[in-house]
């Protein structure tokens, strides 16, 4: 399974602990970087890890600071559900329900082993489908109007 991957400096670290976790139990990484802590801005890296997941049709993960700043940015990408969660419950629930494409952390906010924890949850749960299907069409059409 291919996993798409983006930080900026606030998330790189994080990032870096997830690709070697995520490449040693056999996913297929693709990282839209950053690839050093210099400061670079969250924007962007979201916008491209957001069209790749959409294109691709993939999960992705994406990680800044808090998470918030590229959830907000990746949210911006039609087709982009991405949900910036730091508690399991939440990650496998916005998979299931929100059939959310990108999970989003903060690296200065939660640990590496909380982290992994939430992307395993998240990468593994199916979306349920049935109402939750006409709520995310609902937010499928306000991105569309
Ligand atoms: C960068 O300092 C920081 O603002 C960013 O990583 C993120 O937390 C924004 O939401």
């Amino acid at each position: 399974m291919k996993v798409v991957l983006g930080a900026d400096h606030g998330g790189f670290e994080l990032k870096e602990t997830i690709k070697a976790y995520l490449t040693d139990i056999g996913y297929e990484i693709v990282d839209m970087g950053t690839d050093s802590p210099d400061s670079i801005d969250y924007a962007p890296i979201a916008e491209k890890v957001g069209e790749y997941a959409v294109k691709e049709n993939i999960l992705g993960v994406l990680c800044c600071g808090t998470g918030i700043g590229i959830s907000i940015a990746a949210n911006k990408v039609k087709g982009v559900r991405a949900a910036c969660c730091s508690d399991y419950f939440s990650a496998r629930m916005t998979r299931a329900h929100n059939n959310a494409n990108i999970l989003c952390m903060g690296g200065r906010v939660i640990g590496a082993g909380l982290a992994l924890d939430l992307v395993d949850i998240f990468l593994t749960t199916e979306f349920e489908g049935g109402r939750h299907q006409r709520r995310v069409d609902q937010i499928t059409a306000i991105e569309n109007k």
